[in-house]
Order: structure tokens, then sequence, then C-alpha cells
């Protein structure tokens, strides 16, 4: 069976929950066929068709973002009129911030539905690579099952300390997330002629980022290609020098996620390494491709699971 569904189902459900708590059976099959309208909209495509052309997956994509917000609506209704805003992202976007004062209902509605795919999509390609590094790093997998053991047996009692105390699955994580980082191509418009090193940016010039080759630049990483978690463990402050790690992206519009996703990844990373010794099945045939639609992914990947004792 083909892994990443599996992981981007159970992703979700935390991600909308934690955007919705008590709500979140509600919003949850609406959050799935979002989530398919927008990856059917990223297909490869034998036609480029013109932005203002009616397809019939981008009136799909409307009709599942209209049919999200139906089903938001009442519940951010019901919430403001008894007073009982909620203790989960919602609660949070209803309430008056120093920021932005009271969000409209409006405002609200069309904020929700990118968020809430957002907290299991590229969380769920990130997974994908992260299981297929267990399954080809053995020892390091024994070494984040060992810091697993750690874990209180009911996963719902777990703490940010836990969390903390995780060290190497954090560094194995953001091994994988700086060797295969879903967004590994970001695009930002120049407002004004700026100066880039050696280079004059004109003003209104579309601008490349490439995560992916940064994060493979000798000057930074030694070894670059190679997979080494510890690497963030001798040098814990490299991921906060500007531009060596560029996952999360960087700046006022880097990642509003970055930490509600390396706690989803790091637990799920423990959690299985401490059951599972995964492995690729044997045999002539990759056990995955690779896919750079919508984020760099793996499609296709099928691992076997072992129970460990
Ligand atoms: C491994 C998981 C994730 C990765 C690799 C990732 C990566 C990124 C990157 C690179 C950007 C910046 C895009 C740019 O500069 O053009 C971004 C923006 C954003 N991410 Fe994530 N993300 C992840 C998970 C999440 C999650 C769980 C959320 C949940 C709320 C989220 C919400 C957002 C939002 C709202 C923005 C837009 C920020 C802005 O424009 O101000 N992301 N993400």
């Amino acid at each position: 069976m083909e892994v990443v569904p599996l992981v981007r189902d159970a992703l979700a459900e935390i991600g909308v929950r934690y955007l919705f708590s008590q709500d979140a059976a509600t919003l949850l099959p609406f959050a799935s066929r979002l989530f398919w309208a927008r990856e059917v909209l990223e297909r490869p495509s034998r036609w480029v068709w013109p932005r203002w052309i009616p397809t019939p997956a981008r009136h799909f994509r409307t009709r599942q973002q209209v049919a999200f917000t139906d089903a938001l609506r009442p519940i951010v209704r019901r919430r403001r009129s008894s007073g009982r805003l909620g203790d989960d992202m919602l609660g949070q976007m209803l309430q008056p911030s120093s920021r932005y004062g009271l969000l409209s209902e409006e405002a609200v509605l069309d904020t929700l539905p990118g968020i809430t795919v957002a907290t299991f999509e590229t969380p769920s390609r990130a997974a994908g690579w992260i299981l297929l590094d267990l399954a080809r790093h053995p020892q390091a997998a024994d070494r984040v099952a060992a810091e697993a053991a750690l874990l209180p047996t009911d996963p719902a009692t777990t703490t940010s300390t836990h969390l903390d105390s995780l060290h190497y699955t954090q560094a194995l994580v953001r091994e994988v997330l700086r060797l295969h980082p879903p967004s590994w191509l970001l695009v930002r418009r120049a407002t004004r002629p700026t100066q880039l090193a050696d280079y004059t940016i004109d003003a209104g010039s579309t601008v490349l980022v490439c995560p992916y080759t940064a994060h493979r630049d000798a000057r930074e990483h030694r070894e670059p290609d190679q997979f080494q978690p510890e690497r963030w463990l001798e040098d814990p402050g490299s991921p906060t020098k500007p531009g060596a790690f560029l996952s999360f992206g960087t700046g006022p519009h880097g990642c509003e996620g970055a930490a509600l996703a390396m706690t989803m990844l790091t637990l799920l990373t423990a959690h299985t390494a401490h059951r599972y010794h995964l492995s690729e099945p044997p045999g002539p045939q990759p056990s995955y491709q690779v896919t750079t639609f919508g984020g760099l992914a793996t499609t296709g990947l099928h691992l076997r699971a072992t129970p460990r004792n």
C-alpha cells in the first residue's frame, strides 16, 4: 500500500483538530476534498490554459473552496454569537489582535481554507522523505527509536518537555528537510531596484530562490549531499544562519506553521521508528518516484514496516 496518502490522512486529522478542535469532525471531509481539488489542479497537463479559462479542474477547486467556506460560516457565527470563541486556532482568529483588530467574517473565511490544507499538504510531502530516509538509514532509525523510548505510552500525555528531549529526532527531521525541501523553489517580485551581491535586480523582476541548491552548497554545509543528522547537533546555530536553512522560507513571509510542522513531523518520526523497522521492498522497481509539481515529493512510495521487538 502507498504510504503517503495514509500519513496525509493522519496529519489532516491532527491539523484540522489543531485549527478547529470540537468542530474538526464537521470540517475534515471538506478539507480532504479541498486538498484533492488542489492536487488535481497541480497535475501536469498537456496544455497550459490562460488563467481566466474555467477549466473543469479550476471549477472543481472553486466548488470545493465554496463548500469548505459554507461549512465553516455557521461555526464562525455560532462561536461569535455564543461568545465561546474556542481554545484553538479559529478561536485565536476570532479574538481582536493588536495588529489587525477584529477580523471580519469574510477575512476569516477567506484565510482558513488555505491554512487548513497547509497543515497537512506540505507536512505529508516531508513525511514521505522522512520515512524513506528512516528505511535507508537503519542506524539513524535505531537512534531515533532509542530516543522515542522515553516518550509516554499514551501520546495524549506528551508535553513540550518530551518534545524538547528528542534532540536527535529533531536533527533528523531538519536533515531530511535540508536534503529534500518540499518547497524547493520560492518566488519573489522585486518591488524596487535592488542590489543583490553583484547583481542589480530591476523593479518588477521575478526572483527565484532555490532552497534545494542552497542546501547543497558546500560553503554552508559540509559534505552537503550526505545524510548526516548529527550536523544539526554539532552546530545548533546553523538553522538560524540567514539563508543556510530555507525549508520554511525566511523573512516576513516565512512559514507561519514551522513550529507546528516540526512538532508533527518529530512525533511522527519518533513514534514510527519506535514501533517499526522500515525498509524498501526488494526488487528492481524503485520504491518511489519524484515529482516537483506543487512541491518536491515522493509519489507512489511503498515501504515495508516490520514491528520492532
Ligand atoms: C514541512 C512542512 C512545511 C514546509 C516545508 C513549509 C514551507 C513553507 C515555505 C517555504 C513558506 C514560504 C513560501 C515563500 O516564501 O514563498 C511557507 C509559507 C507558509 N506556510 Fe508553510 N510549510 C510547512 C508547513 C506549514 C504548516 C503546518 C502550516 C500551518 C498553518 C503552514 C502555513 C504557512 C503559511 C500560512 C505560509 C504563508 C506565510 C506568508 O505568506 O506570510 N506551513 N511554508
